[in-house]
């Protein structure tokens, strides 16, 4: 039999979010674990990395919206306490976003978007085809207007992730290279997980940051189990040769037949195209229709895009919940917390959840700005609630 581990924090998944929350509980002074099998992998290996607070804006997500804004905000203190103490660049990049309608419903697409940023007090600018292609000359000539949003920015993901890392390892935090296959529940209260190597760790907090799979963990009551999904999301990685650069000098983004597509463009040449999103299960194919679709969206945007080099096709699962927003905090069973769900909002909320994790492990409450993110939304209570 496995010796027992014990720590006062554990944390169960090593994506972004399980990495900045051990991070945060290893400086508040708790000892620290966490278990995955590769740290550092996950969704933040596919993810473009935008920070689309603005853009990204949907109707019915104004509570999300506050969440994202505090998390924006953050970036640039959280990147820079980040590289110091790693001494990792980020690629963080304060670049800001045009997005573009290339024919008429387009442009009405985002003339509502404009509409809902107003009203949210957001900053952003309606732009006609021209203007857009002064900012941007690569653009197709046939783009019909746009929104330019200077405070939606960029990082690089696999840079944030490999440098929590790092962070986590000079903090103490000790790495359980393997994966977490139960939770085990003692006295109606969650004390840690059995591993597949038979290891048994255990905590006084438990922290399930397992991204998409964290509806999955063997051992965690029905209703305590987050209502998390896997949805697809198949991404390009292209280089834009010396001669060629500037090719964008900001994300580019565009609705174009009602799919998504955009361009980030990052300082070494990488230009990131995505993404599908597709609600497949737990299928991580990369299909030849998917990169179709991509590269056909894109050079309607930038018809030069198919000069450059296809260096990288892949695809991540994104942690979908019920409403498009994260779980984080305490659960119904004593013991268990939750840092998932975050959807589309991954790298850009990483910096808020890991402060909300480390007020709540300390305090027990969540703070203020995460208060309505609290996974007891989705309870039995909750759901069986009738309107007064
Ligand atoms: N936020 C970008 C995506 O989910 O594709």
């Amino acid at each position: 039999m496995s010796p027992t581990r014990t720590s006062d924090v554990l944390v169960i998944g090593g994506g972004i979010i399980g990495l900045v929350t051990a991070w945060r509980a290893a400086q508040r002074g708790f000892t620290t674990a966490l278990v995955d099998p590769e740290p550092g992998g996950g969704a933040a290996q596919v993810a473009a990395g935008m920070l689309a607070a603005v853009t990204e804006l949907h109707y019915g997500e104004q509570t999300l919206l506050g969440l994202n804004l505090a998390s924006a905000r953050r970036y640039p203190d959280f990147t820079a306490e980040l590289t110091e103490a790693t001494g990792q660049d980020l690629g963080y990049r304060q670049c800001g976003t045009l997005a573009v309608a290339l024919d008429a419903d387009d442009r009405a697409h985002l003339r509502e978007l404009h509409t809902l940023q107003r009203q949210s007090g957001l900053d952003s600018e309606w732009l006609s085809g021209r203007e857009c292609r002064r900012l941007e000359p690569m653009l197709a000539p046939g783009v019909r207007g746009g929104l330019r949003v200077d405070g939606d920015h960029q990082v690089d993901p696999r840079r944030l992730a490999g440098a929590l890392v790092t962070a986590c390892e000079r903090a103490g935090v000790v790495f359980h290279r393997t994966w977490a296959e139960r939770l085990t529940v003692v006295r109606d209260r969650a004390a840690g997980v059995v591993t597949t190597d038979g290891t048994e760790l255990t905590a006084g907090h438990v922290v399930l940051a397992g991204g998409s799979l964290s509806g999955r963990l063997a051992g965690v009551p029905d209703d305590v189990l987050p209502p998390v999904r896997p949805v697809k999301g198949q991404v390009l990685r292209l280089t834009v040769p010396q001669r060629y650069a500037p090719f964008l000098s900001r994300t580019v983004r565009a609705v174009v037949r009602g799919s998504q597509v955009y361009l980030v463009p990052r300082e070494n040449g990488e230009l990131v195209v995505g993404a599908t999103s597709e609600e497949l299960g737990w299928d991580t194919t990369v299909t030849a229709g998917g990169v179709y679709e991509l590269l056909r969206d894109a050079h309607e945007l930038v018809p030069g895009i198919t000069e450059l080099p296809l260096t990288e096709t892949r695809a991540g699962l994104r942690p979908g919940s019920p409403d498009n927003a994260p779980l984080l905090g305490p659960t119904e069973l004593d013991g268990l917390l939750l840092a998932t769900g975050h959807y589309r909002n991954g790298v850009l909320l990483t910096p808020v959840t890991g402060d909300a994790m480390a007020h709540v492990l300390t305090t027990g409450e969540l703070p203020d700005v995460a208060r309505p993110f609290t996974p007891r939304r989705f309870g039995a209570a909750a759901l069986t609630e009738q309107p007064a």
